[in-house]
């Protein structure tokens, strides 16, 4: 795991923009994993930044969102459907039928999650996942005790993350339940996961991701065991952890080589 302290999200958010952009650059057809929530909402606004002011070109880039409400169309304005499309899709040069969300309104469910599995590999797999992380320590929506080897399925969210995600959700209608979520073992998959966390109330799971043990009882702390997880947090978010002063201390030591341009 390694670890970037950075001063703000605005901070954290434009690294993370590089490093994805760097990515896109090596490879322009990567297959990247997206993430929805409030977190990821200025590191979508520096990204479109870079394909207008650098003309990061989009074009080739296949992408594979982590989840969706289940019972919400599309066009649902609280779908993440829509989330992706006003906050990031409709203002770069992705094509449309490189973008897959999981829909929630299958029909069959459990076939669509098959099939979105299906679609991930036949892509060559995720080279790069976006990540978020709940305040208890879900990633994707893997909620605590998902299995860590669980793939794309339904799941029932918490009553706290149901409320934690209320500020994103419209019109104070109901939020959904459920949803379908890429499992722990898919994200595991990815080649690189970049985990982004900003703000006092990420402390905790943030602790728990880096030095806490691996449990399902914080999905995220899977991450200790891939390969190549790049965590970047503000300040507030590394307020907890009992080796900041370490990891900042590798960061500022990285040989030149390894680091980001
Ligand atoms: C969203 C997702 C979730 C969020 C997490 C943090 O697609 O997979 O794991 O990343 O709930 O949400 P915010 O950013 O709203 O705090």
């Amino acid at each position: 795991m390694e670890i970037i302290i950075e001063r703000d999200k605005e901070t954290g958010s434009k690294l993370a923009a590089r490093i994805i952009a760097s990515q896109i650059k090596k490879k322009p057809d990567s297959v990247l994993g997206l993430a929805t929530g409030s977190t990821q909402l200025t590191l979508y606004k520096e990204l479109i930044e870079l394909h207008k002011t650098e003309e990061l070109d989009f074009s080739s880039v296949i992408s594979f969102n982590l989840d969706e409400y289940v019972g919400l169309s599309p066009e649902h304005k609280s779908s993440y459907h829509s989330y992706m499309w006003n906050n990031f899709f409709n203002h770069i040069n992705i094509k449309n039928h490189r973008v897959h969300i999981p829909n929630g309104i299958a029909p069959d469910i459990e076939d669509h999650c098959k099939q979105y599995e299906g679609a991930i590999k036949a892509a060559g797999g995720i080279d790069l996942q976006l990540l978020g992380i709940g305040s208890d320590g879900h990633i994707g929506f893997n909620e605590p005790t998902s299995s860590l080897s669980s793939r794309t399925r339904i799941k029932t969210l918490t009553q706290k993350t149901i409320m934690d995600n209320s500020p994103l959700f419209k019109d104070n209608e109901e939020i959904p339940r459920h949803v379908i979520t890429m499992g722990v073992g898919t994200i595991m998959e990815s080649k690189t996961c970049l985990l982004l966390a900003f703000g006092k109330q990420k402390a905790e799971a943030v602790k728990l991701m880096v030095e806490g043990p691996i449990s399902s009882d914080a999905p995220a702390t899977i991450l200790q065991m891939h390969q190549k997880a790049i965590i970047i947090i503000d300040e507030e978010a590394a307020s907890s952890l009992k080796r900041a002063d370490y990891y900042k201390w590798v960061y500022s030591n990285k040989p030149d080589w390894q680091k980001y341009s």
